[in-house]
């Protein structure tokens, strides 16, 4: 494996976290040693826009020269003797996110990215161009590594294992670090010093214990009394962004009403839908905040440097997202085995769950790729129940795109814990199914 002049390739690269990976990548330039950097997208308009602001961010550090940067929606180019990928597509945009968000809530149900029918919406959407992604990595640049984190990740991890079962991929999601960095920043704590046991499928997932080496013992009790007690408070990057603190609100309240485990936030979609249904505005979602937000400010930022505007340009703060795709990369490539939450084939990692579930644990990364621990224990039945169910309505989703199957998809909708009843399934099966013509497989 080539370990200096790397080239790093950001496939979505019009998205508004380039700009975090990229100010990740220049602090780590020196674990990383890249002298290239590709934007790939299919929208034109946004990689010229996030062109600019890559542009710049190189120039402020002095690295233009030493960086070669170019932006393609030619995958040839794009992909030809790439050193890594990092993979962040939105299939069907913003807008389509928020096709997914406000048809679920029409019908009282839960409308999300990645959670209940909306994150089926997405996955049938996602499927086929993330598989055509992943095709044209291994036909231009059969040696790179693939750092994943499309959404929704089961869905995606599970349907490219099908096609591509022995890639090198790894799919990975930044909740698990961002709810340890705002647990040790409002507890006051050091996250270094954690190990951490977690157990899940992606978004739906639990800790087991975390152990502090500067206390030498698991400190999770003392986190869960801190939850029930205080709450827990948003960190400085996503404060003031009114819908992090509802999910950490709702974190306190799980975790305190079922004891003994700190659950991933997006349990809240599965385990109390109709209060986050009732918080949720079904004409304003989420899609719609991060349309007059983010994309709004992200545009603004590149028309400034365009317009050679003298003031402070950069605004954009992801917290730990960027560096942790970074660390990852930076693992392979030095063979550090960092330790990772990442999205993996469960093989016996979770004893008593099905061997082929995509499931996410604990994971050391070295240069041979993800070696996941196996938990050696078995998990409660509370927390079986629900990831089997969750599990086999995610199974069915998939099975429904390649088998082309309205009743696969019929099923996984009614399984899907969001949903009521089957009938609820069957009308928003039919509305998706219109709304996304041209996106999703005919089913038939
Ligand atoms: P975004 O819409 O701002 O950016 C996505 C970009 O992908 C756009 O520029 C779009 O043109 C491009 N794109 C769409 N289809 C493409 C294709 N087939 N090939 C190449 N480019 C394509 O979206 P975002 O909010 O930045 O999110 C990007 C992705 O990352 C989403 O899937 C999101 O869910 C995911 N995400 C995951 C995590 C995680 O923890 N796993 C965290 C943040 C974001
Ligand atoms: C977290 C999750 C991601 C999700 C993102 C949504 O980072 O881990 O999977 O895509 O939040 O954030 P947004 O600001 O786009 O709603
Ligand atoms: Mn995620």
């Amino acid at each position: 494996m080539k370990t200096r002049n790397l080239k790093i390739v950001i496939a979505g690269g019009g998205s508004t976290y380039t700009p975090g990976i990229v100010q990740a990548l220049i602090k780590s330039r020196e674990k990383l040693n890249f002298n290239e950097i590709c934007l790939y997208d299919i929208d034109e308009a946004r990689i010229e826009d996030m062109y600019l602001i890559v542009k710049y961010q190189l120039e402020s550090e002095g690295l233009a020269n030493e960086v070669k940067l170019s932006s393609t929606l030619d995958p040839e180019k794009a992909f030809t003797k790439s050193d890594f990928v990092f993979s962040q597509i939105r299939v069907g945009g913003m807008k389509m996110r928020e096709v997914d968000e406000k048809i679920p809530l029409k019908y009282g149900i839960v409308g999300q990215e990645t959670c209940g029918l909306g994150g089926f919406s997405y996955g049938l959407r996602t499927i086929g161009e993330i598989i055509k992604l992943v095709g044209y990595i291994l036909k231009y640049a059969p040696n790179a590594w693939i750092l994943n984190y499309t959404n929704p990740e089961t869905i995606v991890s599970e349907a490219v294992r099908r096609v591509y079962p022995n890639i090198r991929m790894i799919n990975a999601c930044d909740m698990t670090i961002s709810i340890e960095e705002t647990i040790a920043r409002d507890y006051g704590y050091d996250r270094k010093n954690w190990i951490p046991i977690y157990y899940g499928l992606n978004h739906f997932g639990w800790y087991h214990s975390i152990y502090d080496i500067s206390v030498d013992r698991d400190i999770m009790p003392e986190i869960l009394e801190r939850l029930k007690s205080d709450g827990l408070k948003a960190a400085d990057f996503n404060a003031g962004d009114k819908t992090w603190q509802e999910a950490w609100d709702m974190l306190a309240k799980i975790s305190t009403n079922f004891p003994g485990a700190i659950p991933n936030n997006y349990l809240e979609y599965y385990l109390y839908s109709e209060e986050t249904v009732e918080k949720m505005n079904p004409e304003y979602t989420r899609a719609n905040m991060i349309m007059d937000g983010r994309e709004k400010r992200t545009k603004a930022m590149a028309n400034k440097i365009r317009q050679h505007v003298d003031e402070k340009i950069l605004d954009f703060n992801f917290g730990e997202h960027g560096q942790y795709i970074v660390d990852m990369a930076v693992s392979i490539l030095n063979n550090d085995h960092g330790r990772y939450m990442l999205i993996v084939e469960n093989k016996g990692a979770i004893p008593n769950l099905r061997d082929d579930a995509m499931v996410e644990v604990p994971a050391y990364v070295g240069r041979n790729g993800v070696e996941p621990i196996s938990l050696r224990f078995d998990i409660p039945d509370f927390h079986k129940g629900l990831m089997e169910a969750q599990n086999a309505s995610e199974k069915l989703l998939v099975d429904a795109y390649f088998e082309k199957s309205y009743n696969k998809a019929l099923q996984a909708f009614t399984l899907n814990q969001t949903v009521p009843n089957a009938n609820i399934a069957k009308d928003v099966l039919d509305e998706f199914i219109l709304a996304n013509k041209g996106y999703w497989p005919e089913l038939n």
